[in-house]
């Protein structure tokens, strides 16, 4: 297997700007103004993630994303006490719901990012893998909050993880996912491979929701309402903010 890209320190970005733009995903993942160096060849979502936690380290800061503050009110007023998180990286979006009481699992699909959150003193059962392989246990949760991973996976993938979502819900509980917007600036960026599907940069792709393609990937699974949010980069100041969706979910009774 081997790793295609390399992830460097410094002040700019190294990535082809051919193929990124400006205002890519490249940029908006290194928030921190770490350098991106990409290389010919191929490269799988976990080697990626897992260079760029190893490289940037808690790169987005600890300050929870707005989309995050915005679903524990909403956890908190449905009286929600235990959540799992998929894709919960270094969790700095776990702590907003742990410091209201309620219980948080994450799922990871990086070693170092659950590292990394064990290293910041974070106290909660991560499952190491991916969400393609849920359920990690026989439990079931009245909450799941999901910040930017599921427009990362291919369309068989999206459906699993749903599925696999709604599936570990109690019934009567919800499920919040925030996604990337068709109005980020990386949409239509990098190489086409489906309908709002693009390779956007060697390795990663990404998939960009629409009001009709929330129907019908959400629709079956308890679709409640889905909503713009414009996600602020709180750990790099002067970098623009990012267009996501919520999409919110509950599970009949
Ligand atoms: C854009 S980051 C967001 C991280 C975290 N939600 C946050 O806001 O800080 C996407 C996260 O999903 C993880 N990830 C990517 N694909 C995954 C998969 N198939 N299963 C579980 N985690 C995955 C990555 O390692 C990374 O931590």
């Amino acid at each position: 297997m081997c790793c295609t890209f390399i992830l460097r320190q410094g002040r700019g970005l190294y990535a082809d700007k051919t193929i990124l733009g400006h205002g890519s995903f490249a940029e908006w993942l290194v928030f921190t103004g770490h350098f991106i160096q990409i290389r010919k060849g191929d490269c799988g979502m976990t080697e990626f993630w897992e260079a760029s936690f190893i490289e940037n380290q808690t790169m987005w800061g600890f300050e929870p994303a707005d989309s995050a503050i915005m679903t524990k009110d909403f956890f908190l007023e449905k009286k929600v006490k235990d959540v799992l998180i998929p894709g919960i990286g270094y969790g700095r979006n776990a702590k907003v719901f742990m410091d209201n009481g309620m219980n948080v699992t994450g799922i990871e699909i990086s070693k170092t990012a659950i590292e990394l959150a064990r290293r910041s003193g974070l106290e909660m059962s991560i499952f190491h893998g991916s969400v393609t392989d849920m359920p990690f246990e026989n439990k079931y949760y009245d909450g799941i909050f999901s910040y930017a991973l599921i427009h990362l996976l291919n369309e068989p993938d999206r459906k699993k993880f749903i599925k696999a979502s709604y599936d570990q819900l109690k019934p009567g509980g919800y499920m919040v996912f925030t996604t990337i917007s068709k109005e980020a600036p990386m949409y239509g960026k990098g190489t086409q491979l489906g309908k709002d599907y693009f390779e956007i940069m060697e390795g990663v792709k990404m998939f960009f929701y629409d009001s009709d393609s929330i129907k019908q990937d959400f629709g079956e699974y308890g679709l409640v309402e889905f909503s713009e949010v414009v996600e602020p980069n709180k750990n790099a100041e002067g970098k623009p903010p990012f267009p996501f969706t919520v999409v919110t979910c509950r599970k009949q009774r």
